[in-house]
């Protein structure tokens, strides 16, 4: 099994965290926050493992899909791992002129033929359409992370994980695109208390009052909060937003 780290041999002493998704843009911004909770953590994503599963999202709500995701990678590496939680998360865009549309349906917002996904840049023009004419630009991405795993108490006893845990982040949708970092609908979302675009922004200004980075602190604050009820060392200046 090929290691990120590079540490083959202490590999099954420690606590794999195991992201539950295949997009580079997630991985980049969450490994580093998780990275620094315990030396005893090892981050890896489902590409390490060579893994690229299809998990439809299927469920109505936010939560329901991040847990069917956290549930599928649960059951994928089971066998794989002695400790591991694997972490799956499903944001939404929610705008209130819309009845907070696009919501659980962010990703397929635009109409595309049946079989096809909408580019982020169709996404985001569906979105300006379909707020021509109405009132009011006030929005809010949610990002909610479900957690399923599994840690050894100290008496031997295996403690098993299953949690969600969310964020979110106040704003508006501005009139035009602007700015060019970041990713989806960064461009036109506009935080409250802030002048410029998440896409205006650094990733680590964006990180830091972000719907997932606000998620990911909180999934940080309770993995730490687990492992230090497991007996394992932990960091608590660990590198979260
Ligand atoms: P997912 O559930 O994380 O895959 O997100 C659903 C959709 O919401 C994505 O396809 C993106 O278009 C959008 N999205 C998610 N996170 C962000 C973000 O941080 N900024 C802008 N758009 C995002």
């Amino acid at each position: 099994m090929a290691d990120p780290s590079g540490h083959a041999d202490t590999v099954k002493h420690r606590v794999a965290i195991m992201l539950a998704t295949g997009n580079r843009d997630k991985v980049r911004e969450i490994r580093p926050m998780l990275e620094g909770i315990s030396p005893m953590l090892q981050v890896w994503s489902l590409a390490d493992l060579g893994l690229a599963p299809e998990i439809e999202e299927t469920e109505p709500t936010l939560q329901g899909n991040a847990r069917l995701k956290a549930a599928a990678i649960f059951r994928l590496i089971d066998e794989r791992f002695e400790r591991f939680i694997a972490l799956a998360d499903d944001t939404g865009l929610e705008v209130d002129a819309l009845g907070g549309a696009p919501g659980v349906r962010s990703a397929r917002f635009a109409p595309v033929p049946e079989g096809a996904s909408p580019s982020y840049e169709q996404n985001v023009e569906h979105l300006m359409l379909s707020m021509a004419g109405t009132t009011g630009r006030t929005a809010r991405f949610r990002t909610v992370i479900a957690m399923k795993g599994r840690l050894q108490l100290p008496d031997g006893n295996i403690m098993p994980i299953d949690d969600t845990v969310d964020g979110l982040i106040e704003g508006a949708i501005t009139n035009e695109r602007r700015g060019q970092g970041g990713f989806g609908y960064d461009p036109v979302f506009m935080p409250e208390g802030s002048t410029r675009t998440f896409a205006e922004m650094r990733i680590e200004e964006k990180n830091a009052i972000s719907h997932r980075g606000r998620a990911i602190a909180a999934a940080v604050a309770r993995i730490r909060e687990l492992m230090a009820r497991c007996g394992f060392e932990t960091n608590h200046n660990a590198n979260c937003p």
